[in-house]
């Protein structure tokens, strides 16, 4: 069984892949941490919840970071045209749901489930990475206790989606994913050179429902307006972003990586770039030395990976 944390801003997108990591048999979902990002942190962790209770996930909900790891950065506004002003489509969701949180901030939630479990949590992190990096710096031995750390997030051989170069999850607190993808960790990159090439058809998600439970008739109702939003990009369809990651957690062999150490541009007019410097090249003098090796991917078997989401989600 693979034991998942699942740091997540949800989100439209964030509700699918929270759908698979609840469903997939060989994934046991032993917490849901919030962050800020698609909408405010308070949003994100009321949607967290109502999706805790519409589909039945046991795993307790940790409210996470409100603002960057950095308190001096310009807050960006949220991205209400994208998952509308709820987070969720715009779908009703009530202003309060009646389910307990668990007492500890996100980032304690971390550390302290990551020290229970030596060796054996793998970190799947679909929003700006401000908790990651909050529990990195408070305890910094939990790097080496990790099993893995799977990000949807960056961009590295296509252009970004909130700015010429920059991926939003990133962009969004690019001192915390740097502090991420340096530190002494296994990081699996998902970017956008994978997710915004795995796309899913109106009709297919309908088809799904057609076929699925309530949880999946929901998935569906919450993601139309999602759907409207892509129609610059995708024909009547959406890109399956943080479900790519939620696929590489059982699936790595549907992905093309490549290694190498990475950054992220902190400032100026590539705010929030990813740059990876493959293992096999030098740039002397080279500043990238002693940087850990990570993972970025590079291809994806797109429509295996939606066959597996549809498989998972029919599961019940
Ligand atoms: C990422 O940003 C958010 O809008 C999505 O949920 C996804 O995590 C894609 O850039
Ligand atoms: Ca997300």
């Amino acid at each position: 069984m693979h034991k998942v944390i699942y740091d997540t801003d949800p989100g439209v997108d964030d509700a699918m892949a929270l759908l698979f990591l609840h469903r997939h048999p060989e994934i046991d979902l032993i917490g849901i941490t919030t962050v800020f990002g698609n909408a405010s942190v308070e949003t994100t962790t009321r949607n967290a919840l109502f999706l805790k209770r519409e589909w039945n996930i046991p795993a307790p909900v940790a409210k996470g970071a409100s603002v960057t790891i950095d308190p001096s950065r310009a807050e960006r506004e949220w991205p209400a045209m994208v998952h509308g002003e709820n987070g969720l489509g715009d779908i009703e969701v009530p202003k309060t749901i009646d389910l307990p949180l668990d007492p500890r901030p996100a980032h304690r939630f971390i550390i302290d489930t990551v020290r229970a479990n030596p060796g054996e949590i793998r970190l799947v992190a679909v929003g700006r990475m401000t908790n990651l990096a909050r529990a990195l710096k408070e305890d910094p031995e939990i790097a080496s206790l990790v099993k893995d750390v799977v990000i949807m997030g960056g961009n590295f051989y296509v252009p970004g989606n909130v700015s010429p170069v920059a991926e939003a999850n990133i962009h969004g607190d690019p001192e915390a994913a740097d502090i991420v993808m340096t530190a002494p960790w296994k990081v699996v990159v998902i970017g956008l050179d994978v997710t915004s090439i795995t796309t899913m058809s109106r009709s297919y998600l309908g088809e799904m429902a057609a076929r699925g439970d309530g949880a999946v008739k929901l998935l569906d109702a919450l993601s139309q307006s999602y759907i409207d939003f892509y129609r610059h990009a995708v024909e009547d369809g959406m890109m399956v972003h943080d479900s790519c990651a939620s696929v590489y957690v059982v699936a790595p062999e549907l992905f093309t990586t490549i290694t190498g150490a990475v950054r992220v541009v902190c400032g100026g007019i590539a705010d929030g770039q990813t740059v990876v410097k493959p293992d096999n090249r030098r740039f002397p003098p080279d500043d990238w030395d002693g940087l850990p090796s990570q993972i970025v991917a590079t291809g994806i078997e797109s429509e295996k990976v939606l066959e597996l989401i549809r498989e998972t989600l029919l599961t019940i």
